[in-house]
């Protein structure tokens, strides 16, 4: 199939094909990053603005690394250092930087729709890097590769999603992922923290940890999002550990070969414990690897690039 869009918002807004061709490009990129040379001219001559309003250890780098390796120029902007801070709206602040010929935009914002108010008002392509409660489209991609490179496929997995499902974009992205290619998904985590209607998204709601591991071939374990937590939603944080925190002993009952997702920031000792997050069972780091792979193919695929998407080594 041809690539036909030109923002990355959502996932809501691709379809299954549209997915699995994310997938499938990034397969051939990832090879370029175990290079001597990481570098191919996919994307020479591109200009790529990173705009982040809120904080970004993965996410930031790797968009950066994905731009540099398809040899694309890229600007690193952080919140602190715009005239936001001296009033500036955010779409005037991406305005002036769109008048810079600026051929893609990465944003990052604390308010749900900044991507989407962006992709309406500018003729650069926008992909979103995680906006409010929302949507994290890029991280729900580079886990759902790193799944499939797992498992070879997606299809008829039972994957467990286990946290503060109501605050995380991480969780609502891969939702609408993982059903759009088959997977069958159950949320867990505690009744405060579980969307009313969360059912109405295609997954099962479960609020015993217990039962969900049995019964998962993944588990992806979420941080709190203190950030955005407008009020006490916990009893406390041990409370919270003690009855939803994954440690070896609660694996004990897991599918052989289970396989445990987090996409960072860790807390080690909430969600899971330092054994399990750096457990046999644990593919954090696979995810990390594969998020700029998951990048490169993305920013290959909206900037139309004509030039070969892999050039041998
Ligand atoms: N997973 C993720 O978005 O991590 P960062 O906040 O470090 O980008």
């Amino acid at each position: 199939m041809e690539w036909t869009k030109r923002h990355l918002l959502d996932l809501e807004g691709l379809s299954q094909e549209e997915i699995e061709l994310i997938l499938e490009t990034a397969k051939s990129f990832k090879e370029v990053s175990t290079r001597d040379v990481k570098k191919v001219p996919a994307l020479r001559g591109k200009t790529i603005v990173m705009l982040f309003f809120e904080p970004s250890t993965r996410t930031r780098t790797s968009f950066e690394l994905a731009a540099k390796r398809l040899s694309a120029d890229t600007i690193n902007i952080a919140a602190g250092g715009t005239s936001t801070t001296k009033g500036e709206s955010v779409l005037d602040t991406a305005r002036n930087i769109e008048a810079m010929n600026v051929d893609l935009i990465i944003v990052r914002h604390a308010s749900s729709g900044v991507p989407h108010l962006l992709a309406k008002n500018l003729q650069a392509s926008i992909v979103n890097a995680g906006d409010g409660c929302r949507s994290h489209p890029t991280q729900a991609l580079l886990d759902m590769f790193t799944i499939k490179e797992r498992f070879g496929r997606i299809e008829g997995l039972n994957v467990g999603i286990v946290g503060d499902i109501l605050h995380s974009r991480v969780a609502r992205s891969n939702i609408i992922g993982l059903t759009k290619l088959g997977a069958n998904v159950t949320v867990c985590g505690p009744s405060t923290l579980m969307p009313r209607d969360i059912e109405t998204m295609g997954v099962k709601c479960s609020y015993r940890l217990e039962e969900v591991i049995e019964q998962s071939d993944c588990l992806m374990l979420l941080r709190l999002q203190l950030e955005r937590q407008t009020q006490k939603f916990l009893p406390s944080i041990r409370e919270y550990a003690k009855e939803f925190g994954v440690n070896k002993a609660k694996l004990a009952k897991a599918k052989k070969g289970i396989v445990i997702m987090h996409p960072g920031p860790t807390n080690r000792g909430v969600e899971l414990s330092a054994e399990v997050a750096d457990g046999e069972y644990s593919v954090i780091l696979d995810q990390v690897t594969n998020g700029v792979a998951i990048r490169m193919a993305v920013l290959y695929l909206l900037l139309g690039a004509k030039e070969p998407a892999v050039v041998l080594a």
